[in-house]
């Protein structure tokens, strides 16, 4: 009984963490809806419940965006794919509402499955003024914050690398979110209408860095 309390506190303590890194649980990698069903199911959704993410749903919806899959030589080494594998998006969240999870912006790490805490406190507000005041993205639990370094691909690429590639890498990634959140019964939208430079200040992004689309998350009203 005693080892079965302890066990139960450490698995607490791993996952209802306020440390700076916090371990992600495992993605599913079935579901129950078949692709042809999630493409015809899928909507913009631009209203959400109060209801928080639960851990795994956002860790779910973190690996579909920009997790890894296997190794890069007998499968593609991520869940997207990126032109030259440079892989130049990161994905910071901003959450509000997530379950065990102190309301904070997070970064990705996809190698590890972990997300670093880059700032504590809920800027829900701040990023809806950055956007235009879109309220939507208030309402919801959390949003997705995609971010571009333009050099990493202009090093290999230069411009023609740097005004088409990353873009197109970033659809892909976007559009696996907005998959997967469809096949978790949730709802997000895509959002480029924002002040780059607000977004960018409120993430502590450097010189090289910019953020290039929102997409919130949750239960849709
Ligand atoms: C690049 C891009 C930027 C977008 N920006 C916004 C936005 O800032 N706010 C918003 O509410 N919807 C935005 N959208 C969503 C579009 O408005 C939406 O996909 C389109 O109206 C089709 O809507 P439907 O899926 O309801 O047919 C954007 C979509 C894309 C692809």
């Amino acid at each position: 009984m005693k080892k079965k309390i302890i066990f139960l506190l450490l698995i607490i303590l791993i996952t209802t963490t306020t440390a700076e890194e916090v371990v992600l649980p495992k993605p599913n990698y079935k579901g129950n809806l078949s692709l042809e069903e999630l493409l015809y199911k899928w909507k913009a959704k631009r209203s959400f419940k109060d209801t928080p993410l639960s851990l795994k749903q956002l860790s779910q919806l973190l690996w579909a965006s920009s997790g890894l899959t296997i190794d890069g030589v007998s499968s593609a080494t991520r869940v997207f794919p990126s032109a030259g594998a440079i892989y130049p998006l990161e994905i910071y969240v901003v959450c509000g509402k997530v379950e065990n999870l102190e309301a904070g912006i997070y970064k990705y790490d996809a190698k590890s499955h972990t997300l670093k805490l880059i700032k504590k406190g809920d800027f829900r507000k701040e990023l809806t003024s950055a956007c235009y005041y879109q309220f939507f993205i208030s309402q919801a639990p959390l949003s997705f914050i995609w971010v571009g370094n333009y050099n990493k691909v202009a090093y290999w690429y230069k411009e023609r690398g740097k005004v088409r590639y990353i873009h197109i890498d970033l659809g892909h990634s976007a559009q696996n979110l907005t998959l997967q959140a469809t096949a978790l019964g949730l709802g997000t939208v895509q959002v480029g209408a924002f002040k780059d430079e607000e977004i960018n200040k409120l993430l502590g992004l450097s010189q090289e860095e910019t953020a290039l689309y929102v997409m919130p998350v949750g239960y849709p009203k």
